[in-house]
């Protein structure tokens, strides 16, 4: 994958931003503040919002947690033996 400038002011590129959002930046501010990108003439803060509403689809499509799997799988039997079946 390649890696491009996307702050050319700060010379910040995106894996840059994007790791700043995984560690926890919801805001094209918080982005600068973490690593600086937007933070000269703003003509990147799109593209920085863009990255931002990507990580967050990308974040809400994570797996479903085990304990969760696990209640379903316990609902389920419990259903099917309430039906009769096994
Ligand atoms: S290009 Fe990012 S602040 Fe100017």
């Amino acid at each position: 994958m390649v890696d491009r400038e996307l702050c050319h002011c700060m010379g910040v590129t995106e894996r840059e931003v994007r790791l700043a959002i995984r560690a926890g930046a919801r805001s094209v501010d918080e982005v600068g503040e973490q690593c600086e990108a937007g933070t000269g003439c703003g003509s990147c803060r799109g593209g920085i919002q863009l990255l931002l509403q990507q990580e967050e689809r990308r974040a809400s499509r994570r797996p479903i947690p085990d304990a969760i799997v696990q209640q379903l799988a316990l609902f389920e039997t419990r259903i099917r033996r309430g039906l009769g079946r096994r």
